[in-house]
């Protein structure tokens, strides 16, 4: 017997254009697509080619044609400015269109890229749907990096306009925006045309005359654009994330297979219908707010809500519960470490007993791996189904997950649960054979990816390939280690490049290596992801001093971390680091960052054969001590 997760993923796997043929015929169509799958540029899958769509067609004016005008499609709620603004379909549509307008007035056309820097606010979600009603492909970037990385990403994506605001809310905190951006720009060598910038009144921005444009002018005196077709394949959106050198990887993903995929998890995934209030507590920065903030749940016809606050301080650990029952949510989306941070400061769930939260149906988690204790103390204070599932910015949703639309497997600690539809989940060792069941090697997804994946790396062509598809020919490599048990479970385990999670915030410990060897007093260094209790994993930087260095020790490391913090910005959340007198390497001058790891965390680890000369372990284990790791830690 089977049951409709079986079938479905039978089909897709099967029948990859029945499966996601069907899936578009619940999407608006300019023009009917040639081939679902077109496979005549190989390693090189597009979908749906001929087709022709446009994205805020199918997430706005859409539903405003089958009689949803009225209906909420946006709450903007605001602890921290005490905010809550609600926007119908049709008051949504005219915003976008206004704002749609204001941009080709500064000259944006079809293909040209505009790049958003914003904090948590409706208008930043606006500005992404005005760019896809025209056709233009936004490029948001996350609040928390510096402007050095702005910088990057306006080299990269040369954006013709950037919008931003004055200023973000950090829970007390007021960061100026405006200043970062100002000297992001001053350091790129693609400046943008135009700057639209929305005034908050918190902290007013000095404007550049000439330069930049006031968001509430412009919008006063804006025609409305409407929606233009675009190719299914032409490219909705770049969104950087981490690689594993300084230079970040533009993921790109095109219109038509993104709209198709995303209606298509809406209900399959995470079981909600035109009608219901989605809520992802996430930013519109990282994909989880592309997906799952903007475009997933107006697609479907849901409400989503957009929460400018943080799930502790703003003002307490009951904010969740209280967004909850307010706007009456029946499914959120958030990291493990938003609910490890509600978990300590109010470990009985408490403060969730003042509130109705009788809507509520289920819980998605992803960033990182769901941790036992999380998992059950959510289960066990909801009481809905709390899933485990498993993406990545490069697959835009999720590979495995309990999809509670189809079917709803029993669930195992430390399991997203089976590949979704779609999704040829595989397991191979070094040589790209597959392993047995259970046992640990490479998680790769057998080609083609299904839609709404990665076409490609933004004008990279080779670094698409090369990152990718080259390791283990045939697969697309996702970089996590880890297994499918003998029920069809999968388990991540490890990331297997340089690549850490902390917080729920992808981040580079390669990047932060290359930040600590350009001070003047370094002559190597490494940096690694330690474990934490709260963010999962943070990073911790060992230096090694140039000889006849007489500077403080101190005040060397505390210089490392300001310039971290200078270059890639507080979301690195780099705040240790020490003074080694060297590092332990294999003979052939490898860091041994892996057994660094394990002393770090308290965890056995074997001698390495390899090793150049263990006494160093010794030393590694006194240092990492000294900063309150290697089992010195209290908490
Ligand atoms: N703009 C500017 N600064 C930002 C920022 C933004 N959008 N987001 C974070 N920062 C800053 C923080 O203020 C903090 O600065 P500080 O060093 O001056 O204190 C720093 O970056 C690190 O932030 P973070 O790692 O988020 O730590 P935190 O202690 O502020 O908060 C949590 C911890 C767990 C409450 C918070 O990380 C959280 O809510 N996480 C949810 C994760 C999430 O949404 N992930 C997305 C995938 S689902
Ligand atoms: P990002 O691109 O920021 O979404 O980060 C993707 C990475 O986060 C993945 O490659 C995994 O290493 C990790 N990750 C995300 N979700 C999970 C999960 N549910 N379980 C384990 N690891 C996860």
């Amino acid at each position: 017997m089977t049951n409709p997760y079986e079938e479905a993923f039978e089909q897709s796997m099967n029948d990859p254009d029945g499966f996601w043929g069907k899936a578009a015929e619940d999407c608006h169509w300019y023009k009917r697509w040639d081939k679902v799958l077109d496979d005549s540029n190989k390693p090189f899958y597009r979908w749906f080619t001929g087709g022709e769509i446009n994205t805020c067609y199918n997430a706005l004016d859409y539903h405003i044609e089958q009689g949803r005008g009225e209906q909420l499609a946006l709450i903007y709620d605001s602890p921290v400015t005490d905010t809550i603004n609600k926007y119908t379909y049709t008051e949504l549509r005219d915003e976008v269109a206004k704002f749609a307008g204001v941009l080709k007035a500064q000259g944006v056309e079809k293909g040209d890229r505009v790049l958003i820097y914003m904090p948590m606010i409706a208008e930043a979600a606006i500005a992404m749907l005005a760019c896809a009603r025209i056709g233009a492909v936004h490029s948001v970037v996350f609040g928390g990096f510096a402007a050095k990385e702005l910088a990057t990403r306006i080299n990269d994506a040369k954006p013709k306009v950037i919008v931003s605001a004055s200023c973000g809310i950090e829970v007390a905190k007021v960061i100026a925006y405006k200043p970062l951006l100002d000297t992001a720009i001053d350091l790129s060598d693609a400046k943008p045309g135009k700057c639209v910038v929305l005034q908050r009144p918190m902290e007013e921005a000095a404007m550049i005359a000439g330069r930049d444009v006031d968001w509430v002018e412009a919008m006063a005196s804006a025609t409305p654009a409407d929606c233009v077709p675009v190719a299914a394949t032409d490219p909705l959106y770049i969104l950087y994330t981490s690689g594993t050198t300084g230079e970040p990887k533009g993921v790109v993903r095109d219109n038509g297979g993104h709209v198709v995929a995303l209606k298509w998890t809406m209900k399959n995934i995470y079981n909600v219908d035109p009608g219901d209030v989605y809520w992802a507590a996430s930013d519109v920065g990282w994909v989880v707010g592309h997906s799952y903030i903007v475009y997933g749940p107006l697609f479907n016809g849901c409400t989503t809500i957009l929460f400018e606050g943080k799930p502790v301080g703003t003002p307490d650990a009951g904010v969740f519960w209280r967004v909850i029952a307010e706007h009456k949510v029946n499914v959120m989306f958030t990291a493990p470490t938003a609910f490890r941070a509600i978990k300590r400061e109010d470990p009985n769930a408490d403060l969730m007993k003042q509130y109705d939260l009788s809507n509520f149906k289920a819980l998605f988690l992803a960033g990182e791996r769901t941790d036992p204790n999380t998992l059950h103390w959510a289960e066990d204070s909801l009481k809905v189904p709390v899933v485990d599932h498993w993406w990545q910015t490069e697959t835009g949703w999720a590979i495995a997950a309990n999809c509670l639309g189809l079917h709803v497997f029993p669930v195992k600690e430390g399991s997203p649960t089976k590949p979704a539809p779609g999704w040829n989940l595989q397991v191979v060792d070094a040589n790209a054979q597959q392993v047995p069941a259970g046992k640990i090697g490479a998680l790769v997804v057998k080609l083609p990816l299904p839609p709404g994946t990665l076409p490609t790396l933004w004008e990279n062509d080779e670094r698409y390939l090369e990152s990718y598809l080259e390791e283990f020919p045939g697969y697309y490599k996702t970089a996590d280690a880890g297994f499918i048990d003998e029920d069809g479970y999968a388990f991540v385990m490890s990331r297997t490049d340089d690549i850490i999670n902390v917080a729920g915030h992808r981040l580079s410990t390669g990047a932060m290596e290359e930040v600590l060897s350009d001070h003047p007093e370094v002559a190597e260094c490494a940096v690694l992801g330690v474990d934490d209790s709260l963010k999962g994993q943070v990073p911790v930087g060992f230096v090694v001093l140039k000889a006849g260095v007489t500077k403080a020790e101190e005040e060397i490391t505390k210089e490392v971390i300001q310039m971290v913090r200078e270059r890639i910005g507080p979301v690195a959340a780099f705040k240790t680091a020490t003074v080694v007198k060297r590092l332990p390497k294999t003979r052939s001058g490898k860091i041994l960052r892996g057994t660094i790891q394990k002393i770090a965390d308290n965890k056995e680890y074997n001698v390495p054969a390899t090793i150049d000369d263990p006494t160093v372990l010794v030393e590694m284990e006194e240092a990492l001590k000294g900063i309150g790791y290697a089992g010195a830690r209290k908490s």
